[in-house]
């Protein structure tokens, strides 16, 4: 299948380049800026992303491009387009004031054909701090704003192209074209990448791979692994067992419905409902990273005793989608907050791994899940984290403090989903708040729990910001909790950013 290779610099918005190409129905792999793969007939182009280095440090990533330059199309984005100026002859320095921000294309080069279709004074997002200020010989300028005269570049005769802005993003209004006018005009994709043909494709290869072998499969009421045994059992049927673990800090009855969903999706599933085993290892346990791997540890051993009960299995079949595996490039060196997937079961079972969604994106996800006839409420469920409530419980976890939570958090979900808001954000959910506060109810004096209300909108929860839910939604909700959760009697909301905060308070 063809496929555009993204070189990636370290940008925070590489894999939303990935995204759009895939939106273009063109496949697309994120590799490392240095591991381009040598002779791969399926390549049809090539993009460099951008980075938050700038090229002329000493530290910079500057691959040897002469395989790639004058071989494949390529468009070189931000810090691309500054090495691929700066690599062949140009110049590039600091900008006296940081480019960042709308900008408008006030010049446009009308015979370029990444400009195909675009409109004078198109809207662009830009966000560099350096500046390409001479680009090489033989090259020259299609478009232009006010304060940057390269914004654009081409070399037609090496097919060679370079944006200083962020076509990928939506704040760049014509972006979507510009990348199309790459993937399809300049590279010449056929639009082989769709639903249907990644569903037949897999299910042949699954079928194929597996034969009559015998498959177990995690699953966590999360739409990855939903998706991936729904797959997994059209291409092998009654020969894949599915296993739910119950840790006791799901939310509100989701243990027993999200059970019924798969068994009405007609998935061979067990349920297993193993809360009293982690709230007994997870009591007076305070620090979040030790409820993590506690957690972590009593799962693998719930589904290995399970797993080991089904005879002749072979493989472990998991729901890992590509931005797991697009190894990031460890610029800062830092890891701010470790994620324990639960569903990460260790070499040891002796199982070959099967990961038939390992080349997807989570809209890609969706978008076959529909395809596949699975439920709207569990496709477009919001993401959940693996150790569940536990981290959003400050402090010890106990099953009072569990129900408490569930109570508050269904108000809130279930609000949203009535307020038809739910949709709208990323993710939301209750956190149940280490301390007591002081109250009024009738004329009592109460000494409960408050609970913060989180709700984030974003694309990849790499950043995310606080949702702006209406006041009328807010008044409303504060309200249900209050009067109708035993043991809360203050709500509040929680208005940070990612970063610095992150949307998990621990
Ligand atoms: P943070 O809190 O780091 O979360 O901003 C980013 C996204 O990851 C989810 N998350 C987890 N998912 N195991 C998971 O499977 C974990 O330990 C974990 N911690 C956070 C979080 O819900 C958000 O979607």
């Amino acid at each position: 299948m063809q496929k555009i290779i993204i070189l990636d610099f370290g940008s925070q918005t590489t894999q939303l380049i990935g995204r759009r190409v895939r939106e273009l129905d063109t496949f697309c792999e994120i590799l490392p800026y240095n591991s381009f793969p040598a002779d791969d007939p399926d390549v049809i182009g090539v993009i460099l992303s951008g980075s938050p280095l700038s090229v002329y440090a000493d530290d910079a990533f500057r691959p040897d491009l002469s395989g790639i330059v004058g071989k494949y199309p390529v468009l070189g984005i931000c810090y691309g387009a500054q090495l691929l100026s700066y690599t062949y002859g140009g110049k590039v320095e600091q900008a006296g004031t940081r480019e960042y921000g709308h900008a408008s294309l006030g010049y446009i080069d009308p015979g370029c054909q990444l400009f195909k279709g675009f409109d004078k004074g198109s809207q662009v997002w830009m966000s560099h701090g350096d500046s390409i200020t001479a680009i090489p010989a033989g090259y020259h300028v299609t478009a232009s704003t006010d304060s940057v005269q390269y914004a654009a570049f081409e070399c037609a005769e090496k097919r060679v192209w370079g944006v200083q802005f962020h076509p990928e993003v939506v704040h760049s209004l014509q972006g979507k074209l510009l990348l199309e006018n790459f993937v399809i005009g300049i590279c010449g994709s056929r639009r082989e990448w769709t639903s249907d043909s990644f569903i037949e494709k897999t299910v042949g290869e699954l079928k194929a791979e597996l034969g009559n072998d015998k498959v177990v499969l995690g699953l966590s009421g999360g739409v990855d692994s939903s998706v991936a045994a729904v797959l997994l059992n059209k291409a092998i049927g009654k020969n894949l067992t599915c296993i739910f673990v119950n840790h006791g800090l799901l939310r509100k009855n989701e243990f027993t419905d999200v059970l019924n969903d798969y068994v009405c999706l007609g998935l061979n599933v067990k349920g297993v409902d193993a809360s009293e085993m982690f709230f007994a290892d997870l009591k007076g346990v305070t620090e979040p990273e030790q409820k993590r791997k506690i957690i972590g540890r009593d799962f693998i051993e719930v589904f290995d005793a399970e797993a080991s009960k089904i005879t002749d299995a072979k493989w472990l079949a998991q729901g890992t989608i590509y931005p797991d595996r697009i190894e990031s490039l460890n610029i800062t060196g830092k890891t701010i907050k470790s994620h324990h997937n639960v569903g990460g079961l260790p070499a040891k079972m002796g199982l070959k791994l099967c990961e038939p969604l390992k080349w997807l994106f989570k809209d890609e996800v969706r978008a076959i899940g529909r395809r596949l006839g699975i439920p709207e409420h569990l496709i477009g469920r919001h993401p959940f984290p693996g150790p569940g409530l536990a981290v959003r419980i400050i402090g010890d976890i106990t099953p009072q403090k569990v129900a408490v939570l569930q109570e508050a958090d269904a108000i809130f979900i279930n609000g949203l989903r009535e307020w038809k808001l739910y949709d709208k954000i990323w993710q939301a959910g209750a956190i149940l708040l280490a301390d007591h506060t002081v109250g009024v109810m009738g004329d009592e004096r109460t000494f409960d729990n408050a609970v913060a209300l989180r709700a984030v909108t974003s694309v990849d929860a790499m950043t995310a910001d606080w949702a702006e839910l209406p006041y009328e939604f807010m008044h409303w909700v504060s309200n249900e909790i209050i009067n109708k959760v035993k043991g809360v009697n203050r709500v509040c909301y929680d208005i940070s950013s990612k970063p610095p905060a992150t949307i998990e308070w621990e």
